[in-house]
């Protein structure tokens, strides 16, 4: 039997999407509602961290335990993981105790691997080339404020990261376009984004012309978690990718400013727009609880039904 992963934006169709948002909008309801909803007890998530970590431990901690399982959190530092263990093997060791991994490491090759001698669905919690998870909270969170996202333009401003490469392939599922500036050097690199084509993006040189009439307007660090090296050059180098009300002002009138977060006030994001009208941060952040909720109960039980509670 094939196993499902998410390791990537791409791994699932619109269509799984399109039941995965109407599942979390069922499952989020249900827990603001103070019904409970356990289809997961006894049940267990690994949560393996290679980086650190507040939203996506949060998110998938307080998910599974609401969903009526348990979370175990291993981090490279107190485990065999750190000390050479091959990830073949921890995958069959971690896959024989549990019914869900979640992982966030380095390169995108790491969780391929693991995901490959696994026996149960992994999730990716962030790598250096994707961060699937968060963009199915954004786009369920734009959703929710302005509706379907089909044929609307994100505007994405700052690092061709792992945010970037992850939007631009949702942008091929979900069939809406990507307005992407970044500086010179730090274009994006459609193979490793692993995109199927170049009808889904466009790339500007300003950042004001990418936001230019924009529905939604977006970016992230600077300085990536595993580039830490690189950021006094960065500091200089992104000086022009700050997204600021002039910025916004050029967006569609009613677009909305999204921030995976942590955000740093002054670099990427003036204080102004993050704490402005248009931002929506905040429900983007929450919103990764409920969309994971609905990703581990499709991964572990496949579709179901509406599922009566108590
Ligand atoms: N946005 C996000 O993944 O946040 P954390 O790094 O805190 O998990
Ligand atoms: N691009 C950032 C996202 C953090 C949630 C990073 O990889 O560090």
């Amino acid at each position: 039997m094939t196993i499902k992963h998410f390791l990537q934006f791409k791994d699932f169709t619109r269509e799984e999407f399109e039941y995965l948002f109407e599942r979390t909008g069922w499952i989020k309801n249900e827990f603001k509602s103070f019904r409970q909803y356990w289809p997961l007890v006894d049940r267990t998530l690994v949560m393996i961290f290679e980086k650190a970590s507040t939203r996506t431990r949060l998110s998938f901690e307080a998910g599974m335990q609401q969903l009526g399982g348990s979370a175990i959190y291993l981090n490279t530092r107190d485990s065999q993981l750190g000390r050479g263990e091959p990830v073949e093997d921890a995958a069959q060791v971690i896959s024989r105790m549990s019914d869900l991994v979640m992982i966030r490491t380095f390169e995108q090759d790491i969780i391929e691997r693991f995901a490959a001698n696994s026996r149960v669905p992994v999730i990716n919690g962030l790598t250096n080339e994707y961060h699937p998870c968060q963009i199915m909270a954004d786009i369920y969170t734009y959703i929710e404020h302005r509706g379907s996202i089909k044929g609307k333009t994100v505007a994405w401003v700052g690092d061709s990261n792992n945010m970037c490469n992850t939007w631009l392939q949702a942008a091929e599922v979900l069939d809406f376009k990507v307005h992407v500036s970044t500086p010179p050097g730090y274009e994006i690199e459609p193979e490793r984004a692993g995109l199927h084509g170049t009808g889904h993006f466009e790339q500007f040189a300003d950042p004001m012309d990418a936001c230019r009439g924009a529905d939604l307007v977006t970016t992230d660090v600077w300085t990536s978690m595993g580039f830490e090296a690189e950021n006094d050059e960065r500091m200089k180098d992104f000086a022009d990718w700050r997204v600021d009300s002039d910025m916004m002002r050029v967006a569609h009138g009613d677009a909305l400013f999204m921030h995976c977060l942590p955000a740093h006030r002054g670099e990427e994001v003036t204080a102004e727009v993050i704490d402005g009208p248009q931002s929506v941060v905040w429900d983007e952040a929450e919103n990764r609880l409920h969309v994971q909720k609905a990703l581990m109960e499709y991964l572990h039980l496949g579709r179901v039904g509406r599922i009566e509670t108590k």
